[in-house]
């Protein structure tokens, strides 16, 4: 079976211990840093850019997974590949032209996802499946953490997943937005095999345990193969 992949987002970390944060992440078994990258203008929200990605980059040996939620990604792909992303997400209804970014991403040798809002029907990334290695399929309105899971978005993960095994292809989808104990199920069910969590993994009294009963309830949940 595909593995369940917990990726904890650091938008809810402490920015003031970002070191930390990073080998406590690790150290609690997790498989992928998670980084939220806001402009204040696609999202109504600011977090932080290539400069402190670079800083950071070295309290982790996980892969880092920049998720850009900017409304111009192609300006700034080369600074993020520099930075020490191992994956770049963009959005599909952010300004530049999908295809070049996608392109740009994979060339600098970096893993290349798209991503869609709540809004966005599943069928608009059908073109772009023998493009990417991941699907992003946002379960919040991107900009916060710790808002509420939209469950009304697993038809449009489950039509994703059916269209990538009706083709063949090898391409992970990922869930962001409320997962926790009570909707990584639902997800995995659906066709999820990356789970972005922020406030279920950093609130929790102990990270750990959390990863391990998130892993467990995705391996059993999980609809492929
Ligand atoms: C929202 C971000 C998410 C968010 C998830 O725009 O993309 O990664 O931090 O946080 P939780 O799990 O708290 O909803
Ligand atoms: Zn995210």
């Amino acid at each position: 079976m595909k593995k369940m992949l917990i990726a904890p987002s650091i938008l809810s970390c402490d920015y003031g211990k970002m070191a930390e944060e990073l080998e406590r992440i690790e150290k609690c078994g997790a498989d992928i840093v998670h980084v939220d990258v806001m402009d204040g203008h696609f999202v109504p929200n600011i977090t932080l850019g290539a400069p402190v990605v670079k800083c950071i980059r070295k309290y982790s040996s996980l892969p880092f997974d920049v998720h850009l939620m900017i409304s111009d990604p192609i300006d700034y792909i080369e600074d993020f590949v520099n930075a020490g992303a191992d994956s770049i997400t963009i959005h599909l209804e952010c300004n530049s032209d999908i295809d070049k970014t996608l392109s740009l991403i994979k060339e600098k040798g970096c893993k290349a996802a798209v991503s869609v809002k709540p809004k966005t029907p599943a069928k608009e990334v059908f073109g772009y499946l023998d493009k990417v290695s991941m699907v992003l399929v946002m379960t919040v309105e991107p900009g916060f953490g710790g808002q509420s899971f939209m469950e009304d978005m697993m038809p449009k993960v489950k039509a994703i997943k059916e269209e990538i095994d009706r083709r063949g292809l090898d391409v992970s989808i990922q869930v962001d937005g409320g997962i926790g104990e009570k909707t990584i199920s639902v997800a995995a069910e659906n066709g999820a095999d990356i789970f972005v969590s922020g406030n279920a993994l950093f609130r929790a009294d102990d990270m750990e345990l959390q990863i391990k009963k998130f892993k467990a309830l995705a391996e059993k949940s999980y609809c492929g193969k």
